[in-house]
């Protein structure tokens, strides 16, 4: 009988999780563990990879027990992972030469100066692989670690260091080391990969000056990669799918075609849409990256994040004290029939795209004497809607560009996505529909599905689209005139923000 159970592994910023799927999309069994995070300086965000791969070890056996399946009934692994943060081990040893750099670490922000003041190198790298020169992206973490680690330039250039991302990390260990990989939405992160022809990029490893052997292989995102060392569950499991936890979300939510967008709602949110295989840079402060793909064709998708959204609500509870506990949020912003004129830019770590502005700061806008904190906390709130909106305006301005059709949807998924005013608000301010599907562990269900394809467990993308669900979808119910003035007064409020 063919295998119908697929296993993802989702190993993001702040927990390892891991989930068992039935091929229909259920979910089966899931299991998930914290991890420590280090900050070491102000700025600086580290990981310790070891302790990475022990939570993703646990998760996946304690699934695969709660699923009551053996390895032999699972068809295949997909992993998906928090992308840009970096490791470096040795290949010998098996053992990371200092703690993996997270993506939020910022500590190399001054080589990207450097690297922005040469001429010619922020066009090269916006050509080849759409992205901004910015400590976010890998290629200047693993050049510190280069530097940073005594000896490790010499070890990385004699080919005794291996350098990746956490999919290559994981699967390298899954393999019992055997596979050194990675696939293209995980490499379109580095800044040092050619995203036009899928290769590594000759010229950008010279301008970082990394050594070529230190690079994982790269494939297709749907590609059987190699099978788990047999010790692990018992009984070898091939891993099929691997996709960096954005562009797999854009996967799981089954936006296979240009103007197909998906915004995650997590501490901060996620945009993407799908920008079809043509290759072209963004005009509208976005990166254009690739998207996960299921053959060596490229495929392109046009990405925004906002940093502040559900870590505002963080801040109405630790720093206001408005809230006690993340879940009030919603009563207390239902408290009051708007914000009365209120507007709240979280721009607490400066504004990212459209804006890309790193000197912002919070701003409260429009106080009255009547202004309670329950307008407060709805303006805080409505900030996710208005960020997000701002953000997919861009994207459509740039999708036009593209050739790209208008968005017709916007389907939704990650922790606020749960909060109906808010879903409401964010169609109100849209004027498209907004749609939340039955699935919304779509990260893990991208990786799952991407997996299943590489395995023929699904026959093709036609099939994933028809098991995409909604479960609700929100119409737009205010004016465009209205929506129009909103925005303008966010862009208002905006612009007291970046003024300090
Ligand atoms: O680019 C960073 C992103 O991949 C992190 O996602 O969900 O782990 O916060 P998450």
């Amino acid at each position: 009988m063919p295998k119908e159970h697929l296993l993802a592994l989702d190993q993001g910023t702040s927990s390892s999780r891991a989930i068992v799927f039935h091929r229909s999309g259920r979910i089966v069994a899931s299991a998930q563990r914290e991890f420590t995070q280090h900050f070491p300086q102000p700025g600086w965000v580290e990981h310790d990879a070891e302790e990475i791969w022990d939570t993703q070890l646990v998760v996946a056996r304690e699934a695969l027990a709660a699923s009551g399946l053996s390895a032999a009934d699972i068809a295949a692994i997909g992993i998906t992972n928090q992308r840009e943060t970096t490791v470096l081990w040795g290949r010998q040893s098996g053992k990371p030469v200092h703690r993996a750099i997270v993506w939020q670490d910022r500590r190399t922000e001054p080589v990207c100066a450097r690297l922005r003041a040469q001429e010619g190198a922020l066009d090269l790298v916006r050509a080849d692989t759409g992205l901004l020169i910015d400590p976010y992206f890998s290629g200047t973490k693993l050049r510190w670690l280069l530097d940073a680690v005594p000896g490790a330039h010499q070890e990385a250039a004699g080919g005794y260091l291996a350098f990746g991302t956490i999919d290559s990390w994981l699967l390298w260990k899954l393999t019992g080391g055997r596979v050194h990989a990675t696939d293209v939405s995980n490499a379109s992160r580095t800044m040092l990969f050619d995203v036009r022809h899928n290769v590594w990029d000759h010229e950008l490893l010279k301008l970082l000056h990394i050594p070529e052997s230190v690079l994982p292989k790269v494939f297709p995102s749907a590609h059987v990669y190699g099978e788990t060392d047999p010790a692990l569950f018992g009984a070898p499991i091939p891993i099929a799918g691997v996709a960096g936890d954005q562009q797999s979300a854009l996967f799981g939510q089954a936006c296979f075609t240009p103007g197909l967008a998906k915004n995650t709602y997590g501490t901060g949110c996620f945009l993407l849409m799908h920008a079809g295989e043509r290759f072209r840079p963004s005009a509208h402060g976005l990166v254009t990256t690739s998207a996960a793909q299921t053959s060596a064709t490229p495929e392109f998708a046009l990405e925004g994040s906002v940093f502040v959204a559900g870590a505002v609500v963080q801040w109405l509870r630790d720093g206001l004290k408005a809230i006690s506990s993340s879940a009030e949020v919603q009563a207390l912003a239902a408290s009051v029939p708007d914000s009365g004129g209120v507007m709240v830019v979280p721009a607490f770590t400066g504004l990212g795209a459209p804006y890309w502005n790193a000197d912002a700061r919070g701003t409260i806008t429009g106080l009255t004497r009547g202004s309670t904190v329950a307008h407060i906390a709805r303006a805080a709130v409505e900030s996710i809607a208005y960020q997000s909106a701002a953000l997919l305006d861009a994207m459509q301005a740039d999708a036009k560009a593209m050739g790209a059709p208008p968005l017709t949807e916007l389907r939704v998924d990650g922790g606020a996505s749960v909060n109906d005013d808010l879903m409401q608000f964010q169609a109100d301010l849209l004027g498209v529909p907004v749609v939340r599907p039955q699935v919304v562990e779509t990260t893990a269900l991208g990786a799952a599905y991407l997996a299943g394809l590489a395995t023929g467990v699904y026959a093709g993308r036609d099939e994933l689209a028809a098991l995409w669900q909604a479960e609700r979808r929100f119409e737009p119910a205010m004016t465009r005139d209205e929506a129009a003035e909103r925005m303008a007064r966010w862009a208002h409020a905006v612009r007291q923000a970046t003024a300090a």
